[in-house]
C-alpha cells in the first residue's frame, strides 16, 4: 500500500505495508496511556533476541545510536582506530568519530561482491585499530570466517553493522551473532521499519550492561521501574545518553517482526525475478550472484551499470517513468567531511561507485511493477 506521501511514484525504491493489525497494535498502546520505554519495548526486545538467537537485545533510537553505543561498548575512543569499508552509509563512520576514534576506510572485493575485501582489511589494521565495523551490504552477509580470524589474531573487535541484515544467515548463524556485538536499524526503508529504531545485540551480558546504562543517561533505574514503584530512586554511574526506543514504535517493531520471515523470502523471490530478466543484458552486472540467495535479507537490489551507460540520464529514464532509484552508497571517503580521514587507496570501491544503481525491492511488489522496472532500465541504456 503506498500512501499518499509515496504516490509520486508508480514504484517507489520502498515502501510499507500500513494494515489492521499495525493500526491496532499502535492505537492499543496508545490507549495504554503509557508511551516510553516500557513493558513492550522489552517486549519487542525478548522476541527479537529469539528471533536471531542471542541472549540480549537492547532496543535504542535508531541504527546510528545503536552504533555509538556499540562502539563506546567496545571501548573506543581518542587515539583508536576503527575500520570500515567506504562502500557503506555514513552513520558507521560519524558513530566512530563521535567516540572520538578515527574511522580508516577499507577496500570491498568488487563488481560481484561489494562487501569489503579481508586482504585489504587487513592492510587497514594497525597498531591503533580497536575494532572493525563490517556491514553486510544489501544483506549478503561478508566474509566473516575471513573477519574473525583477522580479529583473533590482531585482538580487535568487530562489531556488525547489521543494517541491512535481519534475518540473514552466514553458514547457518544469523547476522548479528556473529561479532562481539550488533547494530540493527528499523528505519521505514529497512526489512523491518518502525518509522526510528534500532537493537543492539550481543551475547556479553557485561557489554549488554555497560551499553544499557548509556542507553538511559547513565541511570541505574528506568522511569517505568519507578512508575510500577519497582525502584524508589536512582544512581547515575556513567556519562550516558537518552537513545531509548519508544512504546509505539516497539508494537510495530513486534508486528513486522513476525512477518520478516516471509517478507525476506518475497523480497528473495522479487530479487530472483530481476536477476533472471536482467541477464544478458550487455555490460550490466547483479551483485552476488552466485550467493546462496536464502541466506540473504535482501535488502536491496543493486545493479551495476554498463561502463558506457550514463547513470544520471538512466535515473532520469526512470523517474520519467515514475519509478524511484536510488545509490546505495557514494562512497563515505569521498565526502567532504570524510575526505583527510585515514586516507587509504581504495580503486575498487572507486571503480563501482559510478556504476551502482539501486532498484525498487520492497516485499509486496508486484510482478507488474518489477515488469515496468525491468523494461524502463532496459529502454533507458544505451
Ligand atoms: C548500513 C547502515 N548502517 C546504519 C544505518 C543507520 O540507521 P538509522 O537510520 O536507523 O540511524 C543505516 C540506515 O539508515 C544503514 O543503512
Amino acid at each position: 500500500m503506498s500512501g499518499t506521501e509515496t504516490s509520486r511514484w508508480v514504484v517507489p525504491l520502498s515502501d510499507v505495508r500500513v494494515d489492521a493489525e499495525l493500526r491496532q497494535a499502535v492505537a492499543e498502546t496508545l490507549g495504554s496511556g503509557w508511551w516510553s520505554m516500557g513493558p513492550r519495548v522489552a517486549d519487542f526486545e525478548r522476541a527479537f533476541a529469539e528471533f536471531i538467537g542471542i541472549p540480549h537485545a537492547l532496543a535504542v533510537a535508531n541504527g546510528t545510536a545503536a552504533l555509538h553505543l556499540a562502539l563506546l561498548g567496545v571501548g573506543c575512543g581518542p587515539g583508536d582506530e576503527v575500520v570500515l569499508p567506504s562502500l557503506n552509509f555514513v552513520a558507521a563512520a560519524n558513530a566512530i568519530a563521535h567516540t572520538g576514534a578515527t574511522p580508516v576506510f577499507c577496500d570491498i572485493l568488487g563488481d560481484s561482491d561489494l562487501n569489503l575485501d579481508p586482504e585489504d582489511l587487513a592492510s587497514a589494521v594497525g597498531p591503533q585499530t580497536k575494532a572493525v565495523v563490517v556491514l553486510h551490504y544489501a544483506g549478503f552477509a561478508c566474509d566473516m570466517g575471513a573477519v574473525r580470524a583477522l580479529a583473533a589474531e590482531r585482538s580487535i573487535e568487530v562489531v556488525e553493522d547489521a543494517a541491512h541484515a535481519p534475518g540473514a544467515t552466514y553458514e547457518g548463524e544469523a547476522c548479528g551473532t556473529l561479532g562481539r556485538i550488533s547494530c540493527f536499524s528499523f528505519f521505514s526503508n529497512k526489512n523491518l521499519p518502525v518509522g526510528e529504531g534500532g537493537m543492539i545485540a550481543t551475547a556479553d551480558e557485561e557489554l549488554a550492561e555497560r551499553v544499557r546504562l548509556l542507553r538511559s543517561h547513565g541511570m541505574t533505574t528506568l522511569t517505568w521501574d519507578r512508575h510500577r514503584g519497582h525502584a524508589g530512586s536512582y544512581d547515575v554511574v556513567a556519562q550516558g545518553f537518552n537513545y531509548r526506543l519508544d512504546e509505539i514504535r516497539a508494537v510495530m517493531g513486534m508486528v513486522q517482526l513476525k512477518r520478516l520471515g516471509d517478507e525476506n523470502r518475497a523480497r528473495e523471490r522479487i530479487a530472483a525475478g530481476y536477476r533472471e530478466a536482467l541477464d544478458g543484458v550487455d555490460g550490466l552486472t547483479m551483485p552476488f550472484d552466485g550467493h546462496d540467495p536464502a541466506a540473504s535479507s535482501h535488502h536491496l537490489a543493486v545493479v551495476l551499470l554498463p561502463a558506457a551507460a550514463d547513470r544520471d540520464a538512466v535515473r532520469a529514464a526512470l523517474s520519467e517513468r515514475r519509478i524511484q532509484t536510488s545509490v546505495h552508497y557514494p562512497p563515505i571517503h569521498l565526502f567532504t567531511q570524510y575526505r583527510e580521514a585515514g586516507r587509504r587507496p581504495l580503486p575498487r570501491t572507486e571503480d563501482v561507485a559510478g556504476r551502482l544503481l539501486t532498484l525498487p525491492l520492497y516485499a509486496h511488489m508486484d510482478q507488474s511493477q518489477v515488469n515496468l522496472v525491468i523494461e524502463a532500465l532496459r529502454e533507458a541504456l544505451p
